[in-house]
């Protein structure tokens, strides 16, 4: 099967290119990148031509941060309907995380995930959690985990508290060389808090949630990743705090990266209509200055990573008030359109940095030979209409779930073909 793309603006930090070529694809393989490739001299037989003139023809974007809900919550998600929503959303690779029921603790665990994702429409990476149960108390055999196919560990929800046993998985992180993603809320701190402690947690009369309960934590995994020398990536950054702290560590060389959400950079808690639970995650939506923060961190490359933390819930879960109503929001499906609108569209990130932030970077954290629209890489690329504008329908998503605090926001960027190891998995259909 040969696959050529035509005319498309080709946007691959990896290689340093960046302007109008074509890329040639046979069967799972990027067989050519060039100027005016033509299939009369090619020596091949062109299956299909996708003329992509005037569109951003970049490499398949890797969210490092997805909850795909299977096994136990499977009336939020699926594996399979997680990856349709993927798909949908340019991803071509994705990190499932291990706060299922039961949690993804055990070898056997890690490889039902992997055998229910050979169905998948994207890659699906496991991260195993750090302690049995999550419970905080017994950790996980690590090296088991990672040879049953973990990319990574993480307690993802919470933190792990005791900070004895945390360094010890830190310790085997390190000596395994793989990343530990890292949730930091510190369990005490944040008690019975449902959003930013500050005027609106007083207004709506709910508990609030302060930066200390993100920052502290931060800063305790930055030393542990320092006397251990872990790979350590800081999930979902929220605050100023925690961007400080994540560029203080990079100055000092430490093995540390960072991760935010478009949420953190488009919306603050100023934003917050009400008691609506689609506008309540974890970390919380913060002030207005944290958001600043982390904008200017994204621009000066100090956070590395554009996740979602695709959190999927059903409509009834989500209808309850903020105090009762689960935390989190989905982002597969908005995730590139709310970063293109908001940071490139603005001139606060180049194009380049999109597609560092969404592809190259997180597949260098994960160790794999994505995030490059070179010649001899699999062929995960996604073609994207930056200039596509459309209203946000929660209605339209391919997640099961619809909670997103994104419903009826004007956006520019529709994604229209996400191709994984050659094969189209998404096509947008007007
Ligand atoms: O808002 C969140 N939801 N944050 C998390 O850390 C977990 C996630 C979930 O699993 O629903």
């Amino acid at each position: 099967m040969i696959t050529l793309i035509k005319n498309g603006y080709v946007i691959d930090p990896a290689s340093q290119i960046e302007g109008k070529y074509d890329v040639l694809i046979k069967d799972d393989l990027i067989i050519k990148v060039g100027n005016n490739l033509d299939p009369n001299n090619l020596n091949v037989n062109v299956d299909q031509v996708i003329d992509a003139s005037g569109k951003h023809v970049m490499p398949g974007l890797i969210d490092l941060h997805v909850h795909l809900r299977e096994p136990g919550y499977e009336y939020k998600e699926t594996i399979e309907t997680g990856s349709k929503a993927a798909a949908a959303g340019g991803f071509t690779t994705i990190c499932a995380m291990p706060n299922t029921k039961p949690a993804l603790d055990k070898p056997d665990r890690v490889r039902y995930v992997l055998d229910k994702a050979k169905k998948a429409l994207v890659r699906v990476h496991p991260v195993a959690a750090i302690t049995l149960d999550q419970d905080g108390e017994e950790l996980v055999d690590i090296e088991n985990l990672y040879k049953a196919g973990a990319v990574g560990i993480s307690e993802d929800g919470k933190s792990v508290m005791s900070t004895a046993i945390y360094k010890k998985a830190m310790e085997e992180v390190a000596r395994l060389d793989i990343p530990v993603f890292a949730h930091c809320e510190d369990k005490f701190l944040v008690a019975d808090g449902v959003i930013n402690e500050g005027e609106k947690s007083k207004e709506l009369g709910l508990a609030g949630i302060s930066n200390a309960v993100e920052d502290i934590i931060v800063a305790r995994d930055i030393i542990l990743a320092k006397e251990t020398g872990a790979r350590l990536h800081l999930c979902h950054c929220s605050t100023k705090g925690s961007t400080l702290m994540l560029g203080m560590a990079k100055e000092k060389g430490l093995k540390v990266t960072g991760e935010t959400c478009p949420h953190y950079f488009t919306i603050s808690d100023q934003d917050i209509p009400g008691d609506d639970a689609n506008f309540k995650m974890n970390p919380p939506l913060r002030s207005p200055e944290d958001v600043e923060a982390i904008i200017e961190a994204l621009k000066n490359d100090v956070l590395d990573v554009i996740a979602t933390d695709h959190a999927p819930h059903s409509a009834k879960e989500k209808e309850q008030s903020m105090a009762t109503a689960p935390f989190g929001i989905v982002g597969l499906e908005t995730a590139y359109a709310i970063t293109n609108t908001e940071l490139v569209r603005t001139g606060i990130l180049s194009k380049k940095q999109l597609v560092e932030k969404m592809s190259l970077n997180p597949a260098k954290i994960l160790g794999i030979d994505r995030g490059c629209i070179g010649e001899g890489y699999v062929a995960d690329i996604v073609i994207v209409d930056p200039d596509m504008e459309y209203t946000i329908d929660k209605n339209e998503f391919f997640s099961k779930a619809s909670n997103t605090p994104f419903h009826g926001r004007k956006v520019y960027g529709r994604v229209l073909y996400t191709i994984v190891a050659g094969q189209v998995k998404y096509r947008y259909k007007a």
